[in-house]
Formats: structure tokens, sequence, C-alpha cells
């Protein structure tokens, strides 16, 4: 058994989640890093490159030169796997250049720039036999996977009620907007048709998801430019209608001075409700009308198979965002050997968010800001492309 040989497009010095990928990536010991086209500019790829040990002969000025360099390479030195961290608009040309080239692909949210781009690489991963996979990070926290267990073993009863929330306070000012990652994601040309619901409310509507097995059907929403100047939004609110018919509430802002990553998940069912908080994620609340509130903790006594694996220390000891990372790390490796043993890449299903998490979580973005756009109460959730949103015409 050989490490699974990974490269990476962004991510260099001074990037926020790039840094993050490789902890993640290197937690389990499974993976090596052998490559990267770390910038746009290509002495700060080496620059980069360098201080991550890598030889500047696998240190690219482009993910086009990287692709065609190692595509050449003999097979077991080329990379297996490529990482995009890059702003949303390089998504869709670097996963759809890498999966025709013959390499798998893990890619940050969300998924491309548009709606079309997403239904577009759905097709190019179709005619290719590569693994594709999104970074929704919460899917991998242990609780989070017992609370879909629970839901799914029906101790929650019908579903009647979501409430997620997705606050944070860094875009709150004017002053905010000199930094390198909040530039790009308030430029329509490299963030989408949405900043906020784009950055943060995809994950929450994947988190509801994931976690209910249902999926949104209808939405209203009504996004926000807090600060003056803004194209995009930087705060919204979404009421939601999902596939068995219970309603929702879905809240991002990045506006809310003093919040960090203050994600949290209510679902109520008509037995039993769950709450979890990320800024808590070792705790799972259990609760109902009738009998004593239960706060399950992770590692402590039993939890489902894909929670217990997700763990890596004995309860108590805090695992957070870093491992929830390098659960899905853990399990698209899981899949790469699997592919590698002779499995299709149709027929793997691990736990892994796929194309089909990357273009509902599209469709959601567009959706959303759709629906704010117009004075219509309910919308349909639609997967076609005709919901694009006036402002995305022109980009
Ligand atoms: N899953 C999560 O929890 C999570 C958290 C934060 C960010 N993200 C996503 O990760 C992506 C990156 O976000 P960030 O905050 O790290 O941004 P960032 O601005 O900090 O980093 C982007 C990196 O991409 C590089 N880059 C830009 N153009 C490039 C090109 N043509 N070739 C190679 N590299 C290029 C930049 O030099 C930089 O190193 C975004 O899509 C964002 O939505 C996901």
């Amino acid at each position: 058994m050989k490490k699974v040989r990974m490269g990476m497009i962004g991510g260099g010095q001074g990037a926020f989640i790039g840094a993050v990928h490789r902890i993640a990536a290197f937690m389990d010991g499974e993976i090596e890093l052998v490559c990267g086209a770390f910038s746009s500019d290509k002495t700060r790829s080496i620059t980069s490159g360098l201080s991550l040990y890598l030889p500047e002969s696998r240190c690219y000025g482009s993910y086009e030169e990287m692709f065609k360099a190692e595509k050449l390479l003999p097979k077991d030195e080329r990379m297996a796997f490529v990482v995009i961290v890059t702003p949303n608009h390089l998504h869709f040309p670097i996963a759809k250049a890498a999966i025709e080239t013959g390499f798998h692909v893990l890619s940050d949210k969300p998924a491309t720039l548009t709606l079309s781009e997403a239904l577009a690489l759905k097709s190019v991963i179709e005619q290719h036999d590569c693994l594709y996979g999104l970074t929704h990070t919460y899917n991998g926290y242990p609780l989070v996977k017992q609370a879909k267990h629970l839901i799914s073993q029906g101790n929650l009863g019908n579903i009647v009620k979501v409430v997620v929330e997705y606050s944070q306070g860094w875009l709150a000012s004017k002053e905010d907007e000199k930094s390198k990652q909040a530039s790009w994601r308030l430029d329509p040309k490299k963030s989408g048709a949405s900043c906020c619901m784009g950055d943060i409310g995809v994950h929450a509507a994947n988190l509801v998801e994931y976690v209910s097995g249902l999926h949104i059907t209808d939405l209203c929403a009504d996004l926000t430019s807090t600060v003056a100047g803004r194209t995009l939004d930087d705060d919204g609110t979404v009421m939601l209608k999902l596939s068995n018919g219970a309603k929702g509430v879905l809240l991002a802002s990045q506006v809310c001075l003093g919040d960090e990553n203050n994600l949290k998940l209510r679902i109520y069912g008509d037995k039993k409700s769950i709450e979890w908080s990320q800024l808590e994620p070792n705790t799972l609340w259990l609760k109902s009308n009738t009998e004593t509130t239960l706060q399950i903790r992770a590692g402590v006594g039993e939890m489902c198979d894909a929670a217990q694996s997700a763990m890596r220390t004995p309860p108590g000891h805090p695992e957070g965002y870093l491992e929830a990372f390098a659960n899905i790390y853990q399990n698209f490796v899981a899949q790469i050997r699997a592919h590698n043993e002779g499995e299709k890449s149709d027929n793997l299903t691990f736990d892994v968010p796929g194309i089909e998490a990357a273009v509902r979580g599209m469709a959601f973005i567009e959706n959303v800001v759709s629906a704010s756009q117009s004075e219509t109460k309910w919308h349909a959730f639609s997967l076609n492309t005709e919901i694009t949103p006036k402002s995305m015409e022109q980009h």
C-alpha cells in the first residue's frame, strides 16, 4: 500500500483554506502532497511549493501546465487526485480539465460559478471514470453523522420543522473588504450570483439535506447587501419547504457582529428533536416534551459506524473542524483505493458529497437569488438553468 498522491491548485502563501486542506489531508497519514499550482503567479507558486518542501520541478505556474506535466510522469509518480482551493470562478475549468486528463477531483464549494457550469461538470463526470468529491466540511463531524443516523432510523418520527443558522461577523463593515478573502467573494465575476449564500448558505442547505435525508422543494428568500456599495448579498433569510412537507428556515449572514462560525442545526420531528452547534460540536441534544433531554457526547456510548469511524481520540479530547475536514479526505481516499481495485466510479457510494450535492448546491444559490429578486412568495426549487438570476447573465 502506498500513500495516495495529491496535487493542489490554489492554497498558496496568504491563502486561507488551502492550509486547512493540507492539515486535513495529512492527518491520517494516507496522503502525500506531490505537486501544486498554488497561485496564478508562477514565482509565488514556486515560493509556496518550496515552503511545503516540494521540488521546484513539481511547482507549476498554472493548472494547465500541471495537468500536462503530471500526465507525462510514470503512473506511480504522478498525482492521483487534485484538490481545488481557488476562488469559485476557477472551480469549473480546473475540475473539467482534471477529469478530462484522467485525474480525480476533490473540490471546495461552491462547486462552480453557476448552475449551468455544475450541470456541464456533471455531464463531463458521467463521460469519464473519475471520482469527484466536494468538501462540505460539516458533513464530516461525528455527531452530524449520528444525527443523520438517528433520523434515518426513525428516532425523531416524521420531520415537521428545520431551523438552520450560519452567522458570521467578518464582513460587517467596509473596512472588512480589504482582505484577500473578501475582495473576490464580493466580486460576482469570481464569486457567483451570491456572496453570503454561496459562501456559507450553501453549507447550511447541504447540512439540512444531508442530515434530514430530505430535499428542499420550494423556497422564499430575502437577501440583503447590508453594507453600502456591495453588488452581492452579505445577509439572507430563506424559508424552506422540504420533500415530506416539513417547513424550515435558513439564516445565513456575514454581518452579525461578534459571531464566529456560528453554524447551528435544529430538526424537530413529531416524536423527538435534535439540536447541534458547531461551537460545541461534540454534543448533540436529543429532546422531547415527555422525556428527560439527552445530551449525546461524541464517543460516549453506542454510536453509528459512520460517527464512530469519524473519531480519532477517546471521548472528551476535543475534535473539531480540522478532523471533520480530515473525515472527508479519509472517505475520499477510501473511494480512490476502491477505484484502484477495479470498482467503477459510478458504483462507489462512500460518505463524500459528490456531483449531486454539487448541482443541488449551485441550484440552491441561484434559486435563492432569483426568489429574492421576485415578488412571488414561494418558488419551486428548480434544477433548470432558466432560473439563473438576471444579475449573472452578464458574467
Ligand atoms: N469548505 C469550507 O469550509 C471552506 C472554507 C473557506 C473557503 N472555502 C472555499 O475555498 C475556496 C478558496 O477560498 P479561500 O478563502 O482559501 O480563498 P483565498 O483567497 O484565501 O485563496 C485562494 C487561493 O487561490 C489562488 N489562486 C487564484 N487564482 C489562481 C490560479 N489561476 N491558479 C492557481 N491558484 C490560484 C490564490 O493565489 C490563493 O492562494 C473558495 O472556493 C471558498 O468558497 C471553503
